[in-house]
């Protein structure tokens, strides 16, 4: 279950630089026009992760798939993709960690194209043990690719059967990692088409994996699922704190110049998700020159680090906390014959994280600052389902307050054309990208 607090956003709380109560409610139109909109898009299946949840068959393939992969001597999954691509399964291995895992399999990802932690990872494993497995949409992403080359030639030269030690999870029908598995027959699962890297949790790119580690992907999706139902048949603000959430962030950033929106979970559990979700906003959201920036941060750690910036820095920040009920351990704290700590006496280690939160909350209140609080009453595949959910829906109806589309990233495409055109690859034609490159490349290197 998820809990809501937004009194820390109320005028009551923290003066003028709050929003009244009313303030919030009045944009319920504007909150109605967004789920319905959605809504139609979901309906002409332009968007898919509304459906994906529930679609029949996707956990028999993905169960399907495992047992054929660990029916032999496998007993590794490297996974390989970047961004949306492989932080589901990041966030869902830290916050899952400790419920689920199946002994005797490993699972690591590969976020990156850093060669000395590649080299770092390959040289712990046994190659003959492991399935390589690559996760892209559009299968066709130069990093993931990259990889798969380097693992293919190590494949090559080191087992019998390298294409039994090959799978991929891209698109159904197009890219270069499809083509070369349908050529060569090699396992894989699909994304569908309409589902982006950034919400495609609840598909196989994610829950293969998730799986793999053990933890109940049916679980999973049934929180999901009863989230979307939830927030779809109750009215706008009849229990619907996805929406409030929504209007909070768009309020406080158009009307209150809060541009980042910081992303605190207080509970190491939820450190990836942070991540997780700070991607998922950023690529959503950061488009024709809007969208607050989400910044991750965790508590209590920070508070050592960037909690002084928070309480007295720029008067820019809406503060989004999450917090675990139950962090399923404990300790008891004694601190015996040291007297002057006798206050600790018999408190529990998980009390001193909610009251430093909650101090954290008072002495931001204090100084005019806004925060509001998500709690989760404990970790497990349901409250993820329904955690991940909610945050995809926050995020897809920010984008239709912001009027933007929160389903491409035109943006990121720019920075790959520089890579490719700077790795040798032939330009079409002499687009504008080469011209800048040369003009760029012309202006000599500043002195210093
Ligand atoms: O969220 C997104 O769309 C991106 O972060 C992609 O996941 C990322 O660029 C990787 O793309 P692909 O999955 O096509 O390899």
């Amino acid at each position: 279950m998820i809990e809501f607090n937004f009194k820390f956003v109320l005028k009551s709380a923290i003066g003028g630089n709050g929003l009244d109560e009313s303030e919030i409610r009045s944009l319920k139109f504007e909150l109605a026009r967004a789920r319905d909109y959605l809504y139609e898009l979901r309906k002409r299946r332009e968007i898919g992760f509304y459906d994906e949840i529930s679609k029949t068959g996707l956990l028999t393939e993905i169960k399907g798939a495992a047992d054929k992969v660990f029916s032999g001597k496998i007993d590794t999954l490297f996974v390989f993709g970047m961004g949306g691509s492989s932080l589901g399964g990041i966030f869902l291995q830290e916050a899952l960690g400790r419920v689920g895992r199946i002994p005797g399999r490993d699972v690591i990802f590969s976020e990156n194209i850093d060669p000395f932690h590649l080299h770092r990872q390959l040289d712990g494993i046994d190659v003959e043990k492991t399935m390589f497995c690559f996760v892209s949409k559009s299968a066709n992403t130069i990093e993931t690719v990259s990889q798969f080359f380097i693992i293919l030639d190590i494949l090559k030269k080191s087992v019998s059967d390298y294409k039994s030690h090959l799978m991929f999870i891209t698109d159904k029908e197009s890219g270069f990692l499809r083509r070369f598995a349908d050529e060569n027959g090699i396992l894989t699962l699909d994304i569908p088409k309409n589902i982006g890297g950034r919400y495609s949790i609840v598909t196989a790119g994610t829950l293969f994996p998730a799986h793999v580690m053990g933890f109940d992907i049916e679980k999973f999706l049934h929180g999901a699922v009863l989230y979307r139902d939830q927030s779809l048949n109750r009215n706008i603000f009849e229990n619907n704190p996805l929406y409030t959430m929504a209007a909070v962030i768009y309020l406080f950033y158009k009307r209150k110049n809060r541009n980042i929106l910081v992303i605190n979970p207080y509970t190491d559990y939820l450190r990836e998700f942070s991540r997780w979700f700070r991607q998922l906003f950023a690529e959503s959201l950061g488009k024709n020159l809007l969208s607050p920036t989400p910044v991750p941060a965790v508590g209590a750690t920070d508070q050592h680090s960037q909690l002084q910036l928070y309480m007295q820095g720029p008067q820019d920040k809406l503060i989004s906390f999450f917090y675990l009920k139950n962090p399923g351990q404990d300790f008891k704290i004694s601190p015996g014959e040291f007297k002057e700590f006798n206050y600790l006496n018999g408190r529990n280690l998980s009390n001193l994280l909610l009251n430093e939160l909650k101090g954290v909350e008072y002495a931001l209140a204090i100084n005019r600052r806004p925060s509001f609080r998500i709690t989760i009453d404990k970790i497990d595949e349901f409250t993820m389902g329904e955690l991940s959910f909610m945050c995809m829906e926050a995020v897809a109806v920010l984008g239709m307050l912001l009027e933007i589309n929160p389903f491409d990233q035109p943006g990121v495409e720019k920075g790959k054309k520089f890579s490719y055109l700077l790795m040798g690859k032939e330009a079409a034609e002499e687009g504008e990208e080469v011209s800048e490159m040369k003009r760029l490349d012309g202006i000599p290197d500043m002195p210093y």
